[in-house]
């Protein structure tokens, strides 16, 4: 044999080692695997718990269902809400407001984005949830995540029959196109070599830094003796839609008890990564917490089936939700002419002003 050619045939063997070795990590993802995600078992590791300061005035005995809004400074005044007080009970937190700023209410700390905002509120409100339900959103009106062709969160609001949205889990995201979420089959598992290798190499992509820190966020969040009942592994896929709005029942909140939210909000507090990271990687367990799983009980959550209902197709969602039905043109993930993903995820400078005056 020419060296040249005894060459190429090691390389070959060693490129297909490599490769068969990349598909066992990633192999097929077994059908009926169960995780013990019902119930949050993370300990905190500090003795004092934050003091309450989100006890939302009036929310008790509210016919309506709430509205959680968590804004930030930068989102100028909640103003732009009045336009749904017939619609909705509001509980607007400021995640970044001043100690003494007391007109909107506040959370421990800046921690986590939203996250912080929705976890105070439950435990501070936890026996007084209304009936109707909790809707959960950020604290500015337009906002490229919004699945609105104007991105306008008062259009998305009044159309959104809350009832409706929870009939078949007692959890909905608000958003049903499937664009930057993991509902797509080609999107890789958190855990997969192709996550955490671009993890690795490119270290800002907050994006990829908190797919890949899920699995073992996951297993902190739920805790229990074996973590192999917690931590999906390469090749489990968490699918699920993106950007934290969401509506909820309230026998889905109170699935879980109060000290359950408390604790998760302490291992949002106590987890040393990056700002971004734990937030999005908080994005990623509220459908595991509120989806109603019919019967499961204490055996865990089945993936697959969770998944199934975490993503429905984006036709079905916008009529149910919104009453946009018979759209046409639709994929799986998408409508004609329902949204479209903004240039570089951001709405132009002007957006609010010249689409503000419509309602
Ligand atoms: C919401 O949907 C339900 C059907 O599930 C319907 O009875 C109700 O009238 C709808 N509410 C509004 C405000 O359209």
């Amino acid at each position: 044999m020419r060296r040249t050619t005894r060459k190429a045939l090691i390389n070959l063997g060693l490129f297909a080692t490599v490769l068969l070795f990349i598909v066992y990590l990633n192999g097929p993802q077994s059908k009926t695997k169960t995780f013990a995600w019902n119930e949050i078992r993370y300990k905190p590791t500090s003795a004092t718990l934050p003091k309450s300061r989100g006890i939302c005035h009036g929310v008790s005995g509210s016919s309506k269902p709430v509205l959680v809004v968590s804004r930030v400074e930068a989102d100028g005044d909640a103003k732009w809400l009045d336009p749904l007080a017939k619609l909705y009970h509001f509980c607007v937190y400021t995640v970044d407001a001043p100690d003494s700023d007391s007109k909107y209410l506040q959370v421990p700390a800046n921690r986590g984005h939203e996250g912080m905002a929705y976890l105070t509120f439950i435990i501070d409100n936890y026996d007084h949830i209304p009936a109707a339900g909790a809707v959960f959103v950020h604290g500015a009106r337009f906002q490229w995540h919004n699945d609105e062709p104007q991105y306008d969160n008062v259009a998305l609001l009044s159309a959104l029959n809350v009832s409706r949205a929870l009939e078949p889990s007692g959890y909905h995201n608000l958003r049903c196109d499937w664009s930057l979420s993991t509902c797509p089959s080609s999107v890789p598992p958190q855990g997969s070599f192709e996550t955490s290798s671009q993890a690795k190499l490119v270290p800002w992509d907050d994006r990829a830094a908190s797919d890949a820190g899920l699995p073992k966020a996951l297993a902190a969040i739920f805790g229990g003796n074996d973590i192999s009942t917690v931590q999906p592994s390469a090749s489990d896929a968490v699918r699920s839609q993106c950007c934290a709005q969401f509506v909820v029942s309230r026998k889905s909140i109170l699935r879980h008890s109060r000290e359950e939210y408390v604790a998760l909000r302490q291992w949002l507090l106590e987890d040393n990564r990056g700002d971004l990271v734990v937030g999005r990687i908080l994005s990623y367990v509220w459908h595991i917490l509120f989806i109603d799983q019919g019967g499961l009980g204490s055996e865990g959550i089945n993936l697959n089936k969770l998944n199934q209902r975490a993503c429905p197709s984006a036709q079905e969602c916008y009529c149910r939700l919104y009453g946009r039905c018979n759209l046409e043109g639709c994929t799986s993930g998408s409508c004609n002419g329902q949204y479209e993903l903004p240039t570089d995820l951001k709405l132009p400078k002007d957006w609010a002003q010249t689409h503000g005056q419509m309602s």
